[in-house]
């Protein structure tokens, strides 16, 4: 989404750019190059490893022009000022260096830890909370973050397992899974809605997120754009709510719009497209993971 995200925040030399999840710094770097030469990015991730490779990489080629700090990018308007902002990106999700480390946990496909930490300073870790949850709750979280059908199911059979043995990585739980579902020709892994609701929850991704809009929109000039990729429904409708909530143009008192308690107001965003922007054939090609991306973008007014 390279090019649709420059097309989407326009950097310009003297531009101040926001990358609340930098990763391997990839569209950071973009960002900085199309402003150059006096554009300047803040950075963040909760990543320490993230963090690490994006310092070196930004400083080869743009040192004096960023400034990068480790933590939830929820907390972007207490290391920004206030209105300063010209773009904020969100490029949400894991990353492919997340994904593909066996030590992190992420991943189903290869043994390891069952960590998915993506800040190791963090001390709830999946294995915590597949041992230390109860069978209701663990349904709870595999229906809300996974859509899983058989969450009742599944969190019934890890609670009685976890009797005789604790889960301690990765593939003891993936081989849970399979066992009681097998995968009989099915295309995605059965695991693979438990993985991702254990790793919103695990992050508390979606609380990350609805805090993490409100701060971006915080540190946007009027005119500065808010730029999200999502990688799931869940998060994308989260996004959509929070986009159609500020660019409405009027309030309402109580639990549900009635048109008789509207009050007008200046709505405080605009949508700059009215549908996601999905990736090109060209990127799908290159790079498979985006194949669930959208990208919505919104502007300050
Ligand atoms: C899809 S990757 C970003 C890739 C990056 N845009 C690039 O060009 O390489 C997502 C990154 O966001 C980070 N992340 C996810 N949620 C976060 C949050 N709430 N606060 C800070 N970083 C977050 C992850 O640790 C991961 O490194």
């Amino acid at each position: 989404m390279a090019a649709e995200v420059l097309e989407a925040l326009r950097p310009r030399p003297g531009g101040r750019y926001a990358d609340g999840t930098l990763g391997g710094a990839g569209h950071a770097a973009s960002i900085l190059a199309a402003s150059s030469p006096t554009g300047w990015l803040f950075g963040c991730d909760r990543d320490g490893a993230a963090v690490k490779a994006a310092e070196k990489r930004l400083a080869e080629k743009f040192a004096g022009r960023f400034e990068i700090r480790r933590g939830n990018f929820s907390e972007i308007a207490k290391w920004m000022e206030v209105g300063s902002c010209n773009g904020v990106l969100l490029d949400l999700g894991v990353s492919s260096p997340q994904l593909d480390s066996p030590g992190r946990g992420f991943s189903f496909q290869q043994d390891g830890p069952l960590d998915m930490r993506m800040d190791d300073r963090q001390p709830q870790t999946a294995a915590d909370l597949v041992n230390g949850t109860n069978a209701e709750e663990l349904a709870k979280i595999f229906w809300e973050f996974g859509g899983e059908r058989e969450s009742r199911r599944f969190a019934k059979a890890i609670a009685r397992d976890r009797e005789q043995k604790k889960f301690g990585t990765t593939r003891q739980l993936a081989e849970l899974i399979e066992r009681i579902s097998p995968r009989a020709g099915r295309k995605a892994h059965p695991a693979t809605k438990i993985f991702q609701a254990l790793r919103i929850a695990v992050n508390d991704e979606i609380g990350s997120l609805k805090r993490g809009l409100a701060a971006a929109v915080e540190i946007l000039k009027p005119g500065g754009r808010l730029a999200v990729i999502t990688f799931h429904s869940l998060e994308d409708r989260v996004v959509k709510e929070f986009g159609r909530e500020r660019a409405r143009d009027y309030t309402f008192s109580g639990e549900v719009d009635v048109p008789e308690l509207r009050q007008p107001r200046v709505p405080e965003l605009k949508w700059v497209t009215r549908k996601a922007i999905a990736p090109g054939e060209i990127e799908l090609k290159e790079n498979p993971r985006s194949r669930s991306a959208q990208l919505r973008v919104l502007e300050k007014m």
